[in-house]
């Protein structure tokens, strides 16, 4: 079972200058929520409560002030700083003390991730043991991605945004880890880009015979808010959504409530922290 989550929340956020060189970007709104509530959310939904979340030098306390230390959603929330965007491995060079001798999930803070039954995946997903597994999702353009080839469930070939194409099947933001993790991690050497991959990481569980793949399924959204235009587009999706079915998506206090981690007291004391706004009139119709 795993029960520990990281969420790399740091990064330079270029292709969103200038809108990102004084705010990171997930603090930024996605509708009426700062982007970091979504990707949260998923590992919340996954029933991981000891997080780590990853951000970049100087907006610590930015953090801090939307979401403290996590009491009041019933979870943990520790972090930890990245001098520098050294690649997604480096989540697991920086968190090595926080995983310990555990499995761990690692989400992309600027991923958004939606849909039916996917508590139900979720929750599958963490029940691995060994080796590694990735969500995988169709999209209709798979040179902007890693992308993945699959044979009965084990990946067969994976390549970082492939010229040529070989498969629709995008590797998505959500990944989940064995222990080897860490030391495989601490092997890779940077890429020409001088970046530490994600796919070299993959590869070499891949290489052990220990890769695993999932879907998302037609019946889920997988948005990545990198672009301005695909960070207004998942935004205008979310509002969609929740002013059609009057429900939020990513509300956090609502999925520790549901999850049973808080109570009414808790909301109660969201509601103070939040003031007076729509989000707070959302909570107060939950109890
Ligand atoms: P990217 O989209 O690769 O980078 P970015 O968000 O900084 O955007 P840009 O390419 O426009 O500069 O990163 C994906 C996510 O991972 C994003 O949420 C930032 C985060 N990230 C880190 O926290 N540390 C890192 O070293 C890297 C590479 C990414």
């Amino acid at each position: 079972m795993i029960r520990k989550g990281i969420i790399l929340s740091g990064g330079m956020g270029t292709r969103m200058s200038p809108l990102t060189k004084a705010v990171n970007k997930q603090l930024l709104p996605i509708y009426d929520k700062p982007l970091i509530f979504y990707p949260l959310s998923i590992l919340m939904l996954a029933k991981i409560k000891d997080i780590l979340i990853i951000v970049n030098k100087g907006q610590l306390n930015q953090y801090k002030k939307i979401l403290p230390n996590g009491n009041r959603l019933g979870i943990k929330l520790t972090y930890k700083e990245q001098d520098s965007p050294k690649g997604l491995p480096d989540a697991f060079i920086l968190g090595d003390n926080f995983i310990g001798k555990e499995n761990v999930a690692l989400i992309l803070g600027d991923n958004f991730f939606y849909g039916q039954f996917l508590s139900q995946k979720l929750m599958e997903c963490t029940k691995l043991k060994k080796g590694a597994k990735v969500l995988l999702h169709r999209v209709a353009n798979p040179e902007k991605y890693g992308v993945a080839k699959v044979k009965k469930n084990k990946i067969t070939l994976i390549k970082e945004k492939p010229k040529k194409f070989f498969s629709d099947l995008a590797i998505t933001g959500l990944y989940f880890f064995d222990n080897k993790v860490i030391k495989f991690s601490k092997e890779l050497k940077p890429s020409k880009r001088n970046e530490l991959e994600i796919t070299d990481l993959l590869n070499k569980y891949k290489k052990i015979n220990s890769l695993s793949a999932d879907y998302i399924g037609r019946g889920g959204a997988w948005l990545d808010t990198g672009s301005i235009e695909d960070f207004y587009k998942t935004s205008n999706f979310v509002s969609a959504i929740e002013n059609r079915q009057g429900f939020k998506i990513a509300c956090l206090e609502e999925i520790s409530l549901l999850n049973k981690w808080i109570s009414k007291k808790e909301i109660n004391e969201a509601i103070k922290f939040y003031g007076k706004c729509e989000y707070s009139s959302y909570l107060k119709k939950l109890i």
